[in-house]
């Protein structure tokens, strides 16, 4: 995807609709082994919270591209020691030729691109994470065969992912609803982003009722009721939230073919019960395998290929 070389991936938005599917498409491809492409760059990952499945999926889709990777925990470099953003961005883009950030704000972020001047990559804020939205579109794709016309609802708090996953979904055609407490509903800019960007074409509804997002959707996806940074708020939000817990109950009232997702790290009895993510309905084990397929895709298309 010679169009996408060089740029960022800072929102799913900085994609336009064309280049999202194509990118779900060139992902598909790599995961079959149909297309086997080699790419010997050198990827750096700056992050600043807990990661699993982002780090590692990033390391091993570099490894099998034939690149590198430096792990730049903050601990160990002179972020920690307050070098400042603008400083450690202009040296790490003469180092390296992409960067992976995963911080709280996302204009730090967007400072960070800004300075580096190398391809750089939001591995998660706390306002998207674009990443995580790729892989989820590729794993509906997969289990449904389209994306245009499915319906796809969120339940718990309206975070990082609810917001990425607004906007990925208007950007191809997915019905999407998110179902939030009062105050916890996701950033109003982004909705209204989402609403334009569907253009009537499909449905963006946000809501507070639980009953009405179910009905009728075909995947039901959750996330932690508190992210991180807002642990020690967990207590007070598991009332506030129980009535969004995705349940067989819940699942109930969906459709027939109705899947679950959650981008993972699940807290069990929470936000998902255990039944639901161990169950016949669950894809979330698929989903994380297809972060690695995704940001493979995602690589070699803001690289370029050897
Ligand atoms: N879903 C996700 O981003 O997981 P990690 O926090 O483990 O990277
Ligand atoms: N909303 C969660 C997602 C973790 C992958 C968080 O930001 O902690």
């Amino acid at each position: 995807m010679e169009k996408l070389k060089g740029r960022n991936l800072l929102s799913i938005k900085d994609l336009n609709a064309d280049e999202l599917k194509k990118l779900l498409e060139l992902a598909t491809e790599l995961k079959s082994g149909k297309k086997n492409i080699k790419c010997n760059k050198v990827l750096g990952l700056l992050f600043s919270k807990a990661s699993t499945r982002t780090r590692v999926s990033f390391t091993v889709a570099m490894y099998q591209l034939g690149g590198q990777v430096i792990d730049l925990n903050p601990n160990v470099t002179q972020v920690s020691r307050g070098e400042l953003l603008i400083d450690t961005a202009r040296v790490l883009g003469r180092y390296l030729d992409i960067l992976a950030i995963r911080t709280f704000a996302q204009k730090d972020l967007e400072t960070f691109a800004k300075y580096a001047k190398i391809p750089v990559i939001n591995a998660l804020t706390d306002r998207e994470h674009p990443c995580q939205i790729l892989a989820d579109l590729l794993t509906v794709k997969e289990y449904f065969g389209n994306l245009d016309g499915v319906t796809l609802s969120y339940f718990g708090d309206g975070n990082n992912v609810a917001n990425s996953l607004l906007l990925g979904c208007a950007m191809v055609g997915i019905n999407v609803k998110i179902a939030t407490p009062a105050n916890y509903m996701p950033n109003k800019e982004i909705v209204e982003e989402a609403n334009t960007i569907a253009n009537g074409k499909s449905k963006v509804i946000v809501t507070n009722n639980p009953q009405i997002a179910v009905k009728d959707t075909q995947v039901l996806y959750t996330d932690v009721w508190a992210s991180m940074g807002q642990e020690q708020e967990t207590n007070n939000r598991i009332p506030i939230f129980k009535p969004y817990q995705v349940n067989e109950k819940l699942l109930e009232s969906a459709a027939d073919d109705a899947i679950v997702l959650h981008c993972l790290p699940a807290h069990r009895d929470e936000e998902i019960t255990d039944a639901v993510i161990e169950g016949d309905r669950s894809r979330v084990w698929e989903q994380a395998e297809n972060r690695m397929h995704a940001q493979k895709a995602l690589l070699v298309s803001l690289l370029g290929s050897d």
